[in-house]
């Protein structure tokens, strides 16, 4: 078979060196693909105005498959700051480049699994009956919507006459809001279209059918959100009774669930949600598991292909030029293991992940995070693994 490319977009910060470690544990585990390097992130966006270039895009319509470490994001103002001075007021505005690559390539569907390992000191526990302490295992595996919704970005301050008075034909609204002068209103709306639902909702009930999940659970606020969330779990529910009889579904309204969350967290298993939801439930499990240190996303459009793995964490700009790195690897190797199952190389995703659970398992190697240290820049000398060890004793499992 020819070798594959992966399309590596370190970015900003500690973006970087996570990705340098997976690919060092992806090459040790015996993956084998050539890897070509994307530009993305600040230093594009002061040297050229430009976070996500054309080049970056044509690498990726190319070759598909990305693995994304993390970029830098500061707000509008700031970032025009710090544009190179022949840049500046030349009218470029900063938008954020993970943004931009989901839109652009349409990557509808974000999955987010959030799965104990046991021994991690990270995992959650309660208090059951008689006091006993429980560590409850996680297993869920979230969907979101990651394209329409609250952060589609059709929001408006101060809106013009057309659209106010196009919101005026609303009876809620022009109730409500209809006497506010326009000035000082803002708008954000929250649109989801069928096609997107529809798409979001097959890939749950897929993967809940193909890794053998009992529910998938619809988390919105169906009797508040009555159009947009009411419409997710109507399709939802059609799809279940002429598609997926075998699986239950659920419906849980977000803040309630977030309250469960910490109650039962072994009940669930698929969970589907919007674009906000989702990012608010998947935060919420992945505290549940270790947090940032090991949660891991894949963002897909499954017509196209195209595809971006990435951890859920950011670029920790306060870490990145430690000279001996400090953060944990294992979301970004984790998250390489999506793109391998991804990929149909199953053999090698188990492998890695079993040794990243003999690992954390063991306990012998801890980053800082697993420590429960703050992070700081002697947290080695202190005894925890740095960036680099890590990767090594998962090298070292396989
Ligand atoms: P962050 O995720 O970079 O860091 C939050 C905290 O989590 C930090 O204090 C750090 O100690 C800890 N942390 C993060 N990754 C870790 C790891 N692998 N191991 C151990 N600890 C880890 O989020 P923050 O500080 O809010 O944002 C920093 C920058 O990253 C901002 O510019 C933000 O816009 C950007 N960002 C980018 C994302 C992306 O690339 N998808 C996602 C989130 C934030
Ligand atoms: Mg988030």
């Amino acid at each position: 078979m020819d070798k594959r490319t992966i399309v590596t977009l370190p970015g900003d910060g500690i973006g970087r060196v996570v990705l340098e470690e997976t690919i060092r544990v992806l090459s040790a585990a015996g993956f084998e693909a050539d890897y070509v390097e994307g530009d993305i992130g600040w230093e594009f966006w002061e040297k050229e105005g430009e976070p996500l270039p054309q080049r970056t895009i044509d690498l990726l319509e190319k070759h598909k498959v990305a693995l994304f470490g993390a970029i830098t994001s500061k707000p509008k103002d700031e970032a025009a700051e710090e544009l190179a001075p022949e840049l500046k007021d030349k009218g470029y505005v900063y938008s954020s480049p993970i943004v931009g690559l989901r839109q652009h390539f349409g990557l509808d569907i974000c999955l987010r699994p959030c799965k104990t390992y046991e021994g991690n000191p990270l995992n959650f526990i309660r208090r059951g009956a008689n006091d006993a302490i429980e560590e409850p295992k996680v297993d869920v595996a979230i969907f979101r919507q990651n394209t329409e919704g609250l952060y589609s970005g059709v929001e408006w301050s101060n809106p013009s006459q057309q659209v106010f008075d196009a919101f005026m034909l609303n009876k809620k609204f022009a109730k409500n809001f209809g006497n506010t002068p326009k000035e000082d209103i803002s708008i954000s709306t929250r649109i989801f279209t069928k096609r997107a639902t529809e798409r979001i909702l097959r890939a749950a009930f897929e993967h809940a059918k193909k890794y053998n999940y009992k529910s998938v659970t619809v988390c919105e606020k169906p009797n508040v959100l009555r159009e947009t969330s009411g419409m997710m779990y109507k399709m939802a529910k059609k799809m279940q009774e002429t598609d997926y009889a075998d699986i239950e579904l659920w419906n849980t309204n977000i803040d309630a669930q977030m309250m469960w969350l910490t109650k039962n967290p072994e009940n669930y298993g698929v969970i589907v949600a919007g674009n906000m939801f989702g990012d608010i439930i998947s935060d919420g499990f992945a505290g549940l598991i270790g947090g940032l240190g090991f949660a891991c996303s894949a963002q897909i459009n499954p017509d196209s292909g195209v595809a971006v793995f990435e951890p859920t964490h950011g670029s920790a700009p306060k870490y990145a030029d430690y000279p001996v790195s400090i953060v944990n690897p294992i979301a970004m190797v984790e998250s390489a293991c999506m793109m391998l199952d991804f990929l149909d190389e199953n053999t090698i995703a188990s492998k890695i992940r079993k040794a990243i659970a003999e690992v954390v398992k063991e306990g012998k190697v801890r980053t800082y995070d697993m420590m429960k240290m703050s992070g700081s820049a002697d947290v080695v000398e202190k005894g925890a693994a740095s960036t680099q060890e890590m990767a090594d004793a998962i090298i070292a499992k396989l």
